[in-house]
C-alpha cells in the first residue's frame, strides 16, 4: 500500500487529510459517524479567548454550488474546549489543530497562550470574512498579516499555521507578509465574501447581509491560489476549498499542497473525510506512486 504519511511543518500526520475548521465543531458529531483515527489532523471551530455568541439568524443559506454562512466565530471559548472536548479528541490517534481567532492582537496571543501546547497546531485565522472587528481585517493588508503573526509566533508553543482569505488582490503578497512574520506552514484558502437577496421580501437572505462562500463552487479560484502561493513562499501549504472526493484532494495537492481540508462536503455527506482518504489512496494505487509526499507541486504548468 502508498505511503500516505507527510510531515507538515515538523509534525507528521498519518495521512493528508483534515477538517476545515467551522465545518466539523470538536469532532463530537462526526466522531459518531467515524473513528477520527481516519483524519491525519482534525482542525476545530474557531476559538477565541472568551466566549462569542456569533452572529443573528439566519446566518447560513444554500446557494446552487455551496453555502453561504456568516456564523460569526460563535464559539465557546479556549478554556470550555479545554475543559470539554479536548480530552476525548485526544484519545483518536490523529493531529489536533486549533484555529485561533480574536477582535485584536492581544486577543489572538492571549488564546494562544492559554493553548500553550495541548494541541499540535495553531491556525490563526485572519480570514473570516463575517466579523466587522478583526478576521478578515487582519488578512486583507500585508502589514497587519505580518504583525498579527509575528506576535502569535512569539508566544506559540506550537507550529504555527495563518489561513489566508481569498478576498484580496493579490494571495503571494499576504502569503509573503505571513512568511516574513515567522508562520510555520499557511492554509488557503478561507471563504468567499458573497451575498444573496430575497427577491419577495427584497431582503438579504443572511442577517448579516453578506457571507462567506464555501463549497465546489469555489475549487478553480482555491486551486489557483494554491498554485500561485507555492511557486511563491517556501512554507508547506493545507489546501482548501470545495475538496469533496479523493480527485478533488489530488488536484490540490499537484498544484502544491502538502495536505488538504474537507469542509462544505461533509454536510452533504459525512464520510467525505474519509472518502477522500480512500480515494487519495485508490490514486496513489492506480498511479503506481508509492508515497503521497511525491506527488506535491508536480502540476506541470505551461
Ligand atoms: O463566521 C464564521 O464563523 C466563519 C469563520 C471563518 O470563515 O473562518
Amino acid at each position: 500500500m502508498p505511503d500516505l504519511k507527510i510531515n507538515i511543518a515538523g509534525v507528521e500526520w498519518n495521512n493528508p487529510v483534515t477538517t476545515a475548521s467551522g465545518t466539523f465543531g470538536f469532532g463530537e458529531e462526526y466522531g459518531q459517524y467515524f473513528d477520527l483515527s481516519a483524519l491525519g489532523a482534525v482542525c476545530v471551530k474557531a476559538l477565541s479567548a472568551v466566549p462569542r455568541l456569533g452572529n443573528p439568524s439566519p446566518r447560513i443559506a444554500e446557494t446552487p454550488m455551496g453555502v453561504l454562512n456568516s456564523v460569526g466565530l460563535q464559539n465557546p471559548g479556549v478554556e470550555y474546549f479545554k475543559e470539554n472536548y479536548l480530552a476525548k479528541l485526544k484519545t483518536y490517534d490523529t493531529k489536533i489543530i486549533a484555529n485561533l481567532c480574536g477582535s485584536s492582537i492581544d486577543d489572538y496571543v492571549k488564546a494562544a497562550e492559554m493553548l500553550g501546547d495541548c494541541v499540535d497546531m495553531l491556525e490563526l485565522n485572519i480570514s473570516c470574512p463575517n466579523v466587522k472587528v478583526g478576521g478578515m481585517a487582519f488578512g486583507t493588508d500585508p502589514r497587519s498579516t505580518e504583525e498579527i503573526t509575528t506576535a502569535v509566533k512569539k508566544v506559540a508553543k506550537v507550529p504555527l499555521i495563518v489561513k489566508l482569505s481569498p478576498n484580496v488582490t493579490d494571495v503571494c503578497e499576504i502569503a509573503k507578509a505571513a512568511e516574513a512574520g515567522g508562520a510555520d506552514a499557511l492554509s488557503l484558502i478561507n471563504t468567499l465574501l458573497g451575498m444573496r437577496i430575497d427577491i419577495h421580501t427584497r431582503k438579504p437572505v443572511l442577517k448579516n447581509n453578506t457571507g462567506g462562500l464555501s463549497g465546489p463552487a469555489v475549487k478553480p479560484v482555491a486551486v489557483r491560489m494554491v498554485s500561485q502561493v507555492y511557486h511563491a513562499v517556501k512554507l508547506p501549504l493545507i489546501g482548501m476549498g470545495g475538496i469533496s472526493n479523493g480527485e478533488d484532494a489530488i488536484e490540490f495537492m499537484l498544484a502544491g499542497a502538502t495536505a488538504v481540508a474537507v469542509g462544505t462536503a461533509g454536510f452533504v455527506n459525512p464520510y467525505a473525510w474519509v472518502d477522500t482518504v480512500r480515494g487519495i489512496e485508490k490514486y496513489l494505487v492506480e498511479n503506481k506512486i508509492e508515497n503521497v509526499a511525491d506527488i506535491v507541486g508536480k502540476a506541470e504548468l505551461y
